[in-house]
């Protein structure tokens, strides 16, 4: 069963070649070569390539299974996207900045499973646009998604931008993304508010962060 989180990878992969990266047990190369897409998988460890090997074998499928860190098994150009999915944002950053020119040669899409705002800022600081966002829910999860691709783009002058970014605002699940933000935001602010050495420039940095996330919160309404 694909979950809706790999549902929402499938969906926003528009290439006919595509990598993916920390593969795991390959269910995204799996339901792409089925679509007819060019699969390159790849993993850092043995446990999941010999799940994701097993599962290739028992479909019949044609899909290059290959084991290393990040993008060091590709070759500039050898497909037109790269997944970097269900790991965190720092492991996604790592990866790109060791693969840089790679990555810049391809459409990127990106499913970090945390820090998308330090993600966002990483990639419009190293030469890279945001092309489009998707959001999917499980439970009562929400799940980034992020693409892009080589282009230039400037940090927005509000923070908030960076953690709640306009090209999400008409998403249906962005209500739901707004109310984790605000979780966050307040579990941190009321944190830092018992502790004994407050920072009080962290304090209004929140203070202004919350009162953004009232904004849209309204502006929802
Ligand atoms: C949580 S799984 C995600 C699997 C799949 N991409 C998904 O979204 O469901 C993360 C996978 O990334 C692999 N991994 C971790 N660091 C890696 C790296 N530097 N290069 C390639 N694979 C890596 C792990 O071995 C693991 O199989």
């Amino acid at each position: 069963m694909i979950s809706p989180r790999l549902d929402m990878i499938l969906q926003n992969v528009k290439g006919s070649s595509v990598a993916d990266i920390g593969t795991d047990h390959a269910f995204i190369p799996i339901a792409l070569a089925k679509r007819g897409v060019r699969v390159i998988a790849t993993d850092a460890n043995s446990g999941p390539l010999l799940s994701a090997k097993r599962n290739i074998e028992k479909r019949g499928l044609n899909i290059t299974l290959l084991q290393g860190f990040g993008l060091d098994v590709l070759t500039a150009g050898d497909t037109e996207e790269i997944i970097l999915a269900g790991m965190g944002g720092d492991l996604i950053k790592t990866i790109i900045t060791n693969g840089m020119e790679k990555a810049l040669a391809s459409r990127l899409i990106l499913q970090p499973m945390n820090s998308q705002a330090e993600l966002r800022q990483f990639l419009i600081e190293n030469g890279f646009e945001i092309a489009s966002e998707d959001l999917a829910k499980e439970e009562r999860k929400v799940y980034n998604l992020i693409v892009a691709k080589a282009g230039k783009t400037e940090l927005p002058d509000n923070e908030i931008d960076l953690h709640l970014p306009p090209i999400l605002y008409n998403h249906p699940l962005f209500p739901m993304l707004i109310e984790k933000k605000e979780r966050e935001f307040k579990k941190q602010f009321i944190g830092l508010s018992n502790s004994k050495n407050a920072n009080s420039t962290e304090l209004k940095r929140l203070e202004n962060l919350l009162s953004c996330i009232n904004k849209l919160k309204e502006r929802e309404l």
